[in-house]
């Protein structure tokens, strides 16, 4: 099977180290290398990184030497990561070291680790997302490079390994480009670092890099009928004919199975009645998963999604999705959410709010957070960062995009919370970039037929009151997502009241709206970043948006307020985005208290 992933050329090396994604690496043991990691700033060029002409040097820093500091050599190099300072990863250095809190650029990680390879094995260095370009060493030997901040990679390492001690140098570069994804601008914090888990994975040579298990998905669905599941497993290394057993005990399936040539071995079967996931009974069945030497056991629940005319039906029944926006920001410690803690605490604000459903904007969070939505049963929209304009003209960015919607949905098909694959935020409608999400949809459907695409579009058109949504992206999605901010930069809060939709035949949901205030700033209903005016704005929106025959869910911009560089009015903004609906040290702002009451009530918007 062939996997683009977003390689760069590495120049001499006979053998390229395999570079690919492990799915369910977090249900196998590794060998955790989160910690204090030694590191390094260069400021632009970053000679110790980047030749004159852009290539990238394997003869600098990540050569790890030593300063001749107490003999009488000849000066040699002036670093030394051994006497360094550290930084914690996972984690961005932005929020740990207050001289790096605004530094765009090159950081150099180094730390040691002992390892005696197994005969017969095979290690991967897996770094569960480093923004934004990193560069990874082991022992002098350059492993691989990863372009994009916020998707998983797995290196092979086995070929650079000693036995004993051995070191890993990783150059994470944030620096910004025109054609990166996201680009240039946008309105979040660039967090630069090793932001999630770093750990070694050692493999049987012939291992399952990628399986896929789900519910069958035919032209129709019936939750009376005994149900089949389909899928495959993919075992790397493996000739044709080798025996790949799949278990799922509760479900009494029990098959044998073989590889084909591309190392997959396909698989149907009947399940008899299976328990559905859902918010209301979010099941997740043991699936162990055998080859050869190789083993994994992963938590998959099996459930139906898909749209009929303007309803999104979950199992066969229409839902209506009551969730909030959230990016993948620390509550309370600040920074990039990487914790199973930052993960509890985020969905604990969504389910004291009664929401079944949260945008995970506008990039792929740490996989716990789909982990964790899986076991509480809320609802998952993913997203890459496609944000407003990047290089829609550029094939090699057309790639890029390629890259990370195939890592997005390698690492998470088979979390049964993921209904949603968007593939774009408010890009500018315009037939070059129509043409390249279009096709990138496409893409996200042949990768994955079972889930819905979609994209959040930006404001539509106005003809007097009427709202005119007729971008042509629309007809490349199975559910159009609506950003709008009616009452904070377009028109007053009230004139939501008398707003008429015009929006395409499908499934709808609401994903921004909102405004700012201050937490603890109360004032009158007008009075501009307050709390009460906050609610007044939702208020409105709520009579306008309920007037939608389309509408399927509401996502409030945004559950939380987060760091944004953009956003500087002093004594109000200082930095921060400030349209949450709890503060970014998780106090509450009476609009949370609405969407409470909302939600408990469904007082908003019908699944039909
Ligand atoms: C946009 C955008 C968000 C942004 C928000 C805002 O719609 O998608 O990323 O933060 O508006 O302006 O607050």
């Amino acid at each position: 099977m062939v996997l683009f992933f977003l390689a760069i050329a590495l120049p001499g090396s006979a053998q390229q180290p395999l570079k690919t994604l492990l799915v369910g690496v977090d249900q196998r043991s590794v060998i955790s290398l989160d910690g204090q990691w030694h590191y390094l700033v260069e400021q632009p060029p970053a000679g110790e990184l980047y030749k004159a002409d852009g290539k990238v040097r394997d003869n600098g820093y990540a050569l790890n030497t030593h300063p001749n500091l107490y003999n009488r050599d000849p000066h040699n190099e002036e670093y030394d990561f051994a006497t360094a300072p550290t930084l914690r990863v996972p984690g961005d250095w932005n929020t740990q070291e207050p001289s790096l809190f605004r530094f765009e650029g090159v950081v150099w990680y180094q730390r040691d680790f002992d390892l005696t390879p197994q005969p017969n094995t095979r290690t991967f260095l897996h770094i569960g997302a480093a923004n934004y370009r990193s560069f990874v060493w082991v022992n002098q030997k350059r492993i691989c490079d990863h372009e994009g901040g916020f998707t998983p990679f797995d290196c092979e390492v086995t070929a650079a390994l000693k036995p004993g001690s051995n070191f890993v140098v990783i150059a994470v570069d944030s620096t910004r480009h025109a054609d990166d994804i996201p680009s240039l601008v946008y309105d979040w914090f660039n967090y630069g670092g090793l932001t999630r888990d770093v750990s070694l994975v050692t493999l049987p040579e012939q291992f399952i890099d990628d399986y896929d298990v789900h519910l069958k998905h035919d032209s129709t669905f019936s939750p009376t009928v005994p149900q089949s599941l389909e899928g495959y497993v993919h075992v790397e290394g493996a000739p044709a004919g080798t025996p790949v057993t799949v278990r799922i005990p509760e479900a009494g399936i029990d098959l044998t199975l073989k590889t084909g040539v591309d190392g997959r071995a396909p698989f149907e079967a009947k399940a008899g009645r299976l328990t559905l996931w859902s918010p209301a009974s979010p099941k997740l069945y043991k699936v162990d998963l055998r080859s050869g030497q190789d083993s994994l056991t992963d938590e998959i629940g099996f459930r139906d999604i898909r749209v009929d005319g303007t309803r999104i039906l979950l199992n066969g029944q229409a839902i209506f999705l009551e969730g909030a926006n959230m990016h993948a920001e620390a509550p309370y410690r600040g920074g990039r959410a990487y914790s199973q803690q930052d993960a509890d605490n985020i969905f604990g604000f969504l389910k004291e709010m009664h929401a079944n459903f949260v945008r995970l904007c506008h990039y792929p969070h740490d996989e716990r957070m789909e982990r964790t939505a899986d076991r509480l049963g809320v609802m998952i929209w993913s997203e890459i960062p496609l944000w407003q304009r990047i290089s829609f003209d550029k094939p090699e960015v057309y790639a890029k995009a390629a890259a990370m919607l195939n890592e997005m949905i390698r690492r998470d098909r088979n979390k049964a919370s993921v209904i949603l694959w968007s593939v774009s935020n408010e890009t500018p409608n315009n037939p070059t970039r129509t043409e390249f999400l279009t096709n990138l949809a496409n893409e996200a459907r042949r990768l994955d037929s079972t889930r819905l695409i979609t994209s959040a579009l930006i404001g539509p058109h106005f003809v007097g009151n009427r709202a005119v949504q007729d971008d042509p992206l629309a007809q490349a999605l199975d559910v159009v997502g609506q950003n709008e901010y009616v009452g904070w930069y377009d028109r007053r809060p009230e004139d939501a009241d008398q707003i008429v939709w015009t929006l395409p035949q499908k499934p709808v949901i609401m994903s921004e709206f909102g405004s700012e205030a201050k937490q603890g700033n109360h004032g009158g209903i007008d009075q501009r970043w307050t709390e009460e005016q906050q609610v007044n704005v939702f208020q409105h929106q709520f009579v306008m948006i309920g007037k939608i025959p389309q509408i399927r869910g509401l996502a409030p911009w945004v559950l939380m307020d987060f760091r944004s560089p953009g956003r500087n009015i002093p004594g109000l903004q200082d930095g921060y985005n400030r349209k949450g609906l709890i503060s970014e040290t998780g106090q509450k702002k009476l609009a949370f208290q609405l969407f409470e009451e909302t939600y408990k009530a469904h007082s908003v918007g019908k699944a039909e």
